[in-house]
């Protein structure tokens, strides 16, 4: 990596952070996937069928990564160690959301009795397990046949999370099948998909009338480069190095446009600080790195 070619991408910002990443992993200037990343096509052509969707949120090369760490979801000292700990902060801003949005009590042991949510992305079901335990009947869903497989194994560990309905598929298969929820959740996923604003209608069209949308993910700043990837992939290694593009991620009022634009409101909008360091995190003002929506429907 030359320094004259960091030099040339300092008047762009998307070639100026590419550029940077490239410096990190030492790759050469091409569109191919992350060194660390090892696409497996088998694992992939396992992923719910892209050619029968009208519009595919799927990106393969994403998901390639997600398939490589498949068998980590429930290590908590693993490369999903962030959401574990994001985990009590981010279900403390749902619970208050849709506890106020839908009228139940947050202090009961099951304020979600009644509540229909759909998990989009659910990965190895790190959140479903909780939402089923606070009384909502859950479905969550993975692209990945390998992901879905491990939730299904760590929920019927327990009759109460054994009640989650798990399936391999994608939003818009769901849409096709004309499905919809009082709640569809979807965390850090966003950046990860093909197209997020088709992503949105797609949420949006799951989403019950009056019903209620939360999605979490990653600012697109310049502290969340220095974080997201430098700290946590590069210099921590948290994460696995390209799991996340800087150039994908979506700044909160790009993400509020994109939802506005599928007559989905947003409402509240709140930071989930991670510290990498102590392994907290919290709710804040701060929305500079990951931070999390909650928007309701609003078409009629
Ligand atoms: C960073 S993980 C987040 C997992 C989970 N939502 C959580 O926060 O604990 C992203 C997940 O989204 C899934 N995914 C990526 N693109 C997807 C798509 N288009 N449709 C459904 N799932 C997708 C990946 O397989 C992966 O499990």
């Amino acid at each position: 990596m030359a320094s004259n070619q960091l030099l040339r991408a300092i008047g762009d910002p998307n070639r100026f952070f590419n550029a940077i990443r490239r410096f990190f992993s030492h790759q050469p200037t091409s569109t191919t996937p992350p060194s660390s990343v090892e696409s497996s096509p088998s694992d992939i052509s396992k992923s719910a069928d892209k050619k029968s969707q009208p519009v595919s949120s799927l990106n393969e090369l994403e998901l390639a990564k997600f398939s490589a760490i498949a068998d980590t979801w429930w290590d908590r000292e693993g490369p999903c160690k962030p959401l574990h700990a994001m985990n009590p902060t981010r279900l403390a801003f749902i619970c208050s959301t849709l506890c106020r949005h839908f009228r139940k009590d947050p202090s009961v042991a099951r304020p979600f009795e009644g509540l229909n949510i759909v998990d989009v992305g659910c990965g190895g079901g790190i959140l479903c397990e909780p939402l089923v335990r606070m009384g909502a009947t859950v479905t969550g869903i993975d692209a990945l046949e390998k992901n879905v497989k491990i939730a299904r194994l760590h929920a019927d560990l327990d009759p109460v999370t054994s009640a989650i309905e798990y399936c391999c598929t994608t939003a818009e298969s769901l849409v096709k099948e004309q499905k919809m929820f009082d709640a569809v959740i979807s965390l850090e996923v966003i950046e990860h998909v093909e197209d997020p604003a088709e992503f949105c209608k797609t949420l949006a069209a799951l989403t019950n009338p009056g019903g209620a949308t939360v999605i979490s993910t990653i600012n697109r700043s310049l502290r969340s480069f220095a974080i997201a990837i430098v700290l946590a992939e590069y210099l921590l290694r948290l994460l696995p190095k390209g799991t996340h593009q800087w150039s994908s991620f979506v700044t909160p009022a790009e993400l509020e446009l994109m939802l506005r634009r599928a007559s989905i409101n947003v409402q509240e909008t709140a930071g989930l600080v991670y510290n990498p360091f102590t392994g907290r995190c919290s709710l804040s003002d701060d929305i500079s790195v990951n931070f999390i929506v909650f928007g309701t429907e609003n078409s009629q």
